[in-house]
């Protein structure tokens, strides 16, 4: 094995760029030829590869987004996208792929790796949704960003005696909301695993006003239904009036945490270990800390819960 390419895929998330550093410084490290390929699966599919040394990844370490370039890529999963990847990869040599991304980008690396390709997984994503690791590259970045929003609106929220909703992006998943909900000591969380019981959430905001409370947070996953839809609701059966603020975006930018960083950085020179070692069809993941190996397929077989002690500590500490 001599040419190692690397491609991120799917949404960004912080601390990409330090993945990318370290793939590449890694693969250089064991004497071997690094290749970026731009675009995700779709400058795979394209050829929009090129050579990468150690100054292609210099001054990225601290940098949000990814130097890669990104992209959701329907054509990739067609059979016809599938060969016309594994064609340009011949053509440029490549003798196998790292992938950084999300579980839907760990579906494309594990159809080319049942083509022959010895690809591995690195997964960064801010939703943390994925089983096989305790954490996701960009999830630490993306919980911190929100906590120093929400931290502002709890200002305006005491100060005004307001009740407050606040979108945090989670389609599928609560596990960013969750913490950001006990790290912000947000009375509610609302998460998609978990069914909403507007009249209860009502009755307890009822209670708590009638012990003194004067404001509230709430911290909902987008996937659950908008921040507009959940004013509604409040409005409808409890009269109550509450302002909104929607996240969004904001929470997949920026300069990754030190821990992010770390991260990435021992994720992605693991992964280049695990190719030389002969492993394919693998995901890296961090367990108790240390680096780990699992199927590609775990990250979207497995369920990944949330953490019923984090739950109760809403409960518990908010209301
Ligand atoms: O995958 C992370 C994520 O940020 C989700 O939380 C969110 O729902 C989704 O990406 C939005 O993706 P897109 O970039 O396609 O709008």
């Amino acid at each position: 094995m001599k040419r190692i390419a690397v491609l991120t895929s799917g949404g960004d998330s912080p601390g990409m760029n330090a993945a990318i550093r370290a793939v590449v410084r890694t693969a250089l490290y064991y004497n071997l030829e690094p290749v970026g390929v731009m675009k995700g699966f779709e400058g795979l599919m394209d050829g929009e590869y090129f050579d990468m040394d150690r100054a292609s990844v210099g001054g990225i370490i601290h940098r949000g987004g990814t130097v890669l370039r990104t992209a959701r890529s329907d054509r990739f999963r067609t059979a016809d996208g599938q060969r016309k990847a594994m064609e340009e990869i011949q053509k440029h040599g490549v003798d196998a792929l790292a992938v950084i991304g999300g579980d839907g980008s760990f579906r494309g690396a594990e159809a080319l790796g049942k083509m022959g390709l010895p690809v591995v997984g690195i997964p960064g994503t801010i939703d943390n949704d994925i089983a096989g690791t305790d954490v996701t590259i960009g999830y630490d970045t993306a919980v911190n960003t929100a906590l120093s929003a929400v931290q502002k609106l709890r200002d305006t929220a005491s100060s005004h005696d307001r009740l407050f909703i606040v979108e945090v992006m989670g389609r599928d998943a609560g596990f960013l909301a969750l913490e950001v909900a006990v790290s912000t000591g947000a009375e509610y969380v609302v998460v998609p695993e978990i069914r909403l019981d507007i009249a209860k959430m009502c009755e307890q905001l009822h209670y708590s006003r009638k012990r003194g409370k004067t404001h509230s947070l709430i911290i909902l996953a987008e996937g659950v239904m908008s921040a507009l839809e959940l004013k509604n609701q409040l409005q409808d059966t409890g009269g109550y009036d509450a302002r909104v603020t929607v996240l969004g975006y904001i929470q997949r930018g920026g300069s990754p945490t030190s821990f992010d960083t770390i991260l990435a950085s021992r994720m992605g020179s693991f992964a280049v270990e695990a190719l030389l070692e002969g492993r394919s069809g693998v995901m890296v993941g961090s367990v108790c800390g240390q680096m780990t190996l699992c199927p590609l397929e775990a990250a979207w077989k497995s369920p990944k819960n949330l953490n019923p002690e984090m739950l109760a500590l809403v409960e518990k500490l908010g209301v």
